[in-house]
């Protein structure tokens, strides 16, 4: 499963991206409007950073303007990936634009169903929102391997994108349940690493090294 940061703030990236386990960004119009930047330069700069996927948003609700913006987006970095909204003008547009070679992701998808159609629109990607639906009492992780498992079925080459992912628990049943990706906050990134074995364990070797170097 690709590990995707959803953000667009450069110091995040460029933190992750170091570990060298970054396969790539997932923004929204709320995750770039808090950076306060002009939004292609933003993408163009994060694009430089990271080589994986991309995705920027379209803001437009029509078809039409979907198309204008998305298909300008597009021309923005090699890597960029057009992000459309599961709804009637954003499976039209994902046609469209599939159909041209760009790469898409359908967003807020929040069911089998929507995903069935993200998939036959050509996306390359479709991204279960697991927290939103957890939010409401429903389960997003379980979404996320039902989608994973029509598409085996199906034999649909879109790939599953887990987002609005909360906690490390998310990170690991979206894996388990068959997702190609996963995007979380830097938070939950951060979270994945930490373990108080592991650091009570480097504790005892660092220090047994230095009393050994200490009684030479
Ligand atoms: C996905 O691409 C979205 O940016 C995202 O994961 C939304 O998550 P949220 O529900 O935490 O806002």
């Amino acid at each position: 499963m690709q590990l995707f940061l959803d953000t667009a703030n450069l110091d995040e990236i460029q933190e992750i991206a170091a570990w060298g386990v970054l396969d790539g960004i997932t923004t929204n119009p709320s995750l770039v409007v808090k950076e306060k930047r002009d939004f292609k330069k933003l993408v163009q700069e994060i694009c430089k950073i990271v080589s994986g996927p991309v995705s920027a948003e379209c803001v437009s609700e029509d078809l039409e303007g979907m198309l204008k913006e998305g298909r300008d987006i597009a021309t923005w970095a090699e890597n960029v990936v057009v992000k459309v909204p599961l709804t009637p003008a954003g499976l039209g547009a994902c046609k469209q634009m599939s159909k041209d070679g760009i790469k898409v992701n359908v967003t807020l998808c929040f069911s089998v169903n929507q995903a069935l159609l993200a998939a036959r629109a050509g996306a390359y990607f479709v991204s279960p929102f697991v927290g939103r639906l957890d939010d409401i009492n429903q389960d997003g992780s379980d979404l996320v391997s039902q989608i994973a498992e029509m598409y085996h079925i199906q034999a649909l080459d879109t790939q599953v994108l887990a987002a609005s992912i909360r906690t490390p628990m998310h990170v690991q049943q979206a894996a388990l349940g068959g997702a190609d990706a996963c995007t979380m906050p830097f938070k939950v990134f951060k979270q994945l690493v930490s373990h108080p074995l592991t650091d009570a364990g480097l504790e005892k070797f660092l220090a047994d090294w230095k009393s050994a170097k200490a009684a030479v």
